[in-house]
């Protein structure tokens, strides 16, 4: 009896890892295109623009880095999200927030489709010749739905469509190269090494995650 069980259990392990086989590298580096609207204490605000993000899957860390604009003002922001450690470090327009973060993701792995992922969409971009093959899977991250478009086959993410608390948040990634360059970019934000200057958890910065 005890070993049907185990039979029975390692059958189940082997389907979780058929489901989950779509993982893109492990590590990789390129641009995100962001678009973002969320509500602030009942007033829409406007967030966009276009960061670099650096990805490793080994050691469950995201790096995102760059400028974007927020009401039309232009910011500076450098968030590093440390999975492993659940924590997560922005610093916005030279302030340091830090928050507790969600596991992410469950199942899985950073650079997987959680095993859970329901494939809502085969399509593609471009037409004819140059068709740019791509899977949109569907999974909750946190309690809010989250889209993650694909490329086909290698897994290579293309986009996002995500839920926030108080608004969504729509990415798209470009310019993707593997591995990773410079591996300091996982530094925690420098503004974030003062322990004097932590505030708050801010609710409207989370849209720069990367899932
Ligand atoms: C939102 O409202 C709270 C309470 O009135 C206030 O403390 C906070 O500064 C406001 N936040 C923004 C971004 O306006
Ligand atoms: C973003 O990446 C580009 C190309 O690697 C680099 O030249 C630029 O300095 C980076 N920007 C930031 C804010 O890290």
């Amino acid at each position: 009896m005890a070993k049907q069980i185990m039979f029975t259990t390692a059958v189940f392990a082997i389907f979780v890892q058929l489901a989950s086989s779509c993982c893109g590298p492990a590590q990789w580096e390129g641009y995100e295109g962001v678009f973002a609207g969320v509500q602030v204490n009942g007033t829409g605000g406007e967030g966009k623009g276009l960061l670099n993000i650096s990805v490793d899957a080994n050691i469950n860390k995201v790096a995102i880095k760059g400028y974007s604009m927020w009401n039309g003002q232009r910011v500076k922001q450098h968030l590093l999200n440390d999975y492993s450690a659940g924590k997560s470090y922005t610093a916005y327009d030279g302030k340091c927030s830090t928050a507790d973060l969600p596991p992410y993701p469950s199942p899985g792995k950073l650079n997987c489709v959680p095993s859970d992922a329901k494939l809502v969409l085969s399509t593609y971009y471009g037409a004819g010749d140059n068709k740019y093959e791509i899977d949109v899977y569907e999974f909750m991250v946190d309690g809010k739905k989250m889209e993650l478009s694909v490329n086909k086959g290698s897994c290579v993410p293309v986009g996002e469509h995500q839920q926030l608390t108080n608004g969504f948040a729509d990415v798209g990634f470009m310019g993707i190269t593997e591995g990773i360059k410079d591996p300091s970019v996982f530094d925690i934000p420098p503004e974030c090494n003062n322990a004097r200057t932590v505030s708050p958890v801010s609710k409207n910065l989370i849209y720069v995650h990367y899932v």
